[in-house]
């Protein structure tokens, strides 16, 4: 037995209760005793225990009683009745009062041990049944854990807690990579709405009618292609939670709809004339400053304050260095099982460049040069060898540096004299995308260019 069970013994008989404490003691129980069962029913409610002895008759509250009494109150306490040899319907009648078990009087001690052990195995079973139910319900499996320590993360992990079982509309903020998509999914997964079903949405990924069409479904014929009707994300996210990310990248005439679809909470399919109801919790996420965007005329105020009830900023990584070491270890056992190799750790150098650098693209700028350095990786500990050579000392701008430092500039300039300007062009867009870590928006965002026009130069 690794950990002592706690065992409560109730009878009363004083020597039979006393021989049992004894017994059971050596076996390795934690034991205690009760001499009737009010005692028992009462002892219950004050503490746990793993397992219940009970003896079934006695004085005042018979022992079917208390039975029913302490499962009102703990189902999940496995329950054994001593039951007298003669008296076998009583035996029946624990069964189907939820009793896990019945030993007959006298007892056979090998009998006693192996009840007990399984009536044990059936509680650990059923803890980790439910631990696992619990990890699911929470989104573990799917989204991962947030790994960090970090005081910005902490603060950032109880507002989530706090936000996350209200009906509350949350604006999450934050750099590209930080991990905004994450966060969602735990205030979804922390909600009432965890068993119903989370939706998300990337508004930057589809045209103007495309998003609409996605949102909000269509009738048939609303549009050629439109062979049949189809429910929207809106739908499909009916009683859950949808989450609309890079929200900062809606197309105006779609803010105006978005608008009225939180305000009414209804929507309308497109080509269609009826209003539907949808129960659906709105989260929202953006890389952008929404309300620069507001002011700038490129988002809707309203809808800006309709989003923005409350408000999350996920830290950047160089906002809690301290979280590198933490994130790229757990990056390391991740792909380190996923490609099949045994490694074990960094070189002091390699994580020396991990900590040093500025990383623009955040998180996933991490995770996707931990997951290149396991595939390159021929020995046991990732070096510097391994690392994208962006993180190379030379280029690595000063810890706590903002991410603008990694300007697309930085390892170009020379080479100027000899390119086209369709060349350089098409090297700025290159070095600033992977100076933003591979995500689009961002690389667009700090070009000062449209998602649109960045995708349409890199085809060039
Ligand atoms: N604290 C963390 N612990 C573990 N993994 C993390 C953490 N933060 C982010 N990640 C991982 O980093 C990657 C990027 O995170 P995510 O997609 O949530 O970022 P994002 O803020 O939504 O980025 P973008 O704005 O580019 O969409 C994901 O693979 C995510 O699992
Ligand atoms: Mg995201």
């Amino acid at each position: 037995m690794d950990k002592k069970l706690k065992l409560l013994i109730v009878d009363d008989d004083n020597a039979h209760r006393t021989t049992l404490l004894t017994l059971l003691g050596e076996w390795g129980y934690l034991t205690r005793g009760a001499a009737d069962g009010e005692s028992a029913v009462a002892l219950c409610r004050e503490r746990s225990f793993d397992l219940v002895l009970m003896d079934v008759r006695m004085a005042a509250l018979s022992g079917i009683e208390a039975l029913k009494e302490i499962r009102a109150y703990n189902p999940a306490i496995p329950v054994i009745i001593m039951t007298a040899y003669s008296n076998v319907e009583n035996a029946v009648e624990a069964l189907k009062s939820g009793a896990y078990d019945y030993l007959t009087k006298p007892l056979d001690f090998d009998d006693l041990r192996l009840t007990l052990e399984r009536a044990a195995d059936h509680a650990r079973l059923r803890d980790e049944n439910h631990n696992l139910r619990q990890a699911l319900a929470q989104g573990a499996d799917a989204a991962g854990q947030i790994v960090g320590q970090s005081p910005a993360l902490r603060q950032l992990m109880e507002m989530v807690r706090a936000i996350a079982p209200s009906e509350a509309t949350v604006l999450v903020n934050g750099e590209s990579g930080t991990g905004k998509e994450l966060v969602a999914r735990l205030i979804h997964s922390g909600s009432g709405r965890a068993k119903g079903p989370y939706v998300a949405v990337n508004c930057a990924a589809l045209s103007e009618t495309l998003l609409e069409s996605e949102l909000f479904g269509h009738e048939k014929g609303a549009f050629t292609g439109a062979e049949k009707r189809r429910e929207g994300r809106f739908m499909a996210a009916d009683r859950g939670t949808i989450f609309l990310d890079e929200i900062g990248e809606m197309p105006p005439a779609m803010q105006a709809k978005l608008l009225r679809a939180l305000q009414e909470r209804e929507i309308q399919r497109v080509g269609g004339d009826r209003a539907i109801k949808v129960d659906v919790r709105i989260l929202a996420a953006t890389n952008r400053d929404l309300e620069a965007e507001v002011e700038a005329g490129r988002f809707r105020q309203d809808l800006y304050y309709r989003l923005n009830v409350v408000s999350l900023t996920v830290p950047s990584l160089r906002e809690r260095r301290e979280d590198i070491p933490l994130l790229a270890a757990h990056f390391l056992r991740k792909f380190a099982q996923k490609n099949g190799k045994a490694v074990k750790g960094f070189t002091p150098g390699a994580m020396d460049r991990l900590l040093k650098y500025a990383w623009p693209g955040n998180v996933r700028e991490l995770e996707n040069a931990v997951e290149r350095a396991v595939v390159l990786l021929m020995g046991e500990y990732v070096s510097e060898k391994e690392l994208p050579p962006s993180l190379g000392a030379g280029n690595a701008p000063a810890a706590g540096a903002p991410a603008a430092a990694a300007g697309p500039y930085n390892r170009l300039g020379a080479d100027f004299s000899h390119m086209t300007l369709e060349e350089i062009e098409r090297a700025v867009v290159r070095e600033t995308l992977e100076n933003a870590g591979g995500n689009k928006s961002e690389a667009a965002r700090r070009l000062g260019i449209t998602r649109k026009t960045l995708l349409s130069k890199m085809q060039d």
